[in-house]
């Protein structure tokens, strides 16, 4: 009886982990306790704390982690209905960036959430660095909204030297792998 416990208990983590393999122990879990706990990761991905407050107890949060367990990235997601969900928030630590881990992170959702939704939405403000993330990552230019980071932030968010105005929205398709 407990080794069958042992065995469904494996079972749920391998389904979690998905890539997870001795060769590439990363993991990715899901977040349901204690999200503000990851609050140095997620203002990597959105500086105002105030603005994670609008989306954290609402979005579904998944962690990756490396093989001691180190938190290296996060990710949070909103249902927006119809089909659609909605990436409120993608940050890598900056120690572990540029090695694929956004993109596998973005590729984890994907897989986890391709039966509920057909359409994964990020927005972003227009800095070359994310642009081309998102880019490479099988996402297409959808719309903008101007003006989104004066009226929304208390601050300048700069990114590659220049303060953020309109928010800019990408989207994929759930099912297009990449
Ligand atoms: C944007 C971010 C999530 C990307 O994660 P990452 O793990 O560093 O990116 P990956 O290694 O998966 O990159 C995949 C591809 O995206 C593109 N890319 C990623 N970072 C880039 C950068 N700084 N400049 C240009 N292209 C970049 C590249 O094409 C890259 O492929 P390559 O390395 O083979 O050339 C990460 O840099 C980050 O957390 N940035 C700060 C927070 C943020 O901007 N979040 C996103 C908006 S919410």
């Amino acid at each position: 009886m407990k080794e069958n416990t042992c065995r469904q208990a494996a079972k749920r983590l391998t389904e979690y982990t998905g890539q997870e393999s001795e060769a590439n122990p990363i993991r990715i879990l899901p977040v349901t306790t204690g999200k503000k706990l990851y609050l140095p990761l997620l203002l990597i991905g959105d500086e105002q704390e105030s603005m994670i407050d609008r989306y954290l107890d609402r979005g579904e949060m998944f962690v990756m982690q490396d093989q001691t367990a180190t938190p290296i990235a996060v990710a949070v997601v909103t249902d927006e209905g119809d089909g659609t969900l909605e990436l409120k928030n993608l940050a890598v630590h900056p120690h572990f960036q540029r090695k694929g881990h956004g993109r596998r992170m973005i590729a984890h959702l994907c897989e986890h959430y391709k039966h509920r939704f057909h359409t994964l939405l990020a927005g972003t403000g227009d800095s070359r660095q994310t642009v081309s993330f998102y880019q490479n990552c099988g996402f297409a230019y959808s719309h903008t909204v101007p003006g989104f980071f004066l009226k929304n932030y208390d601050h300048p968010i700069i990114e590659d030297g220049k303060a953020l105005k309109d928010m800019v929205y990408f989207k994929r398709r759930m099912a297009d792998g990449r």
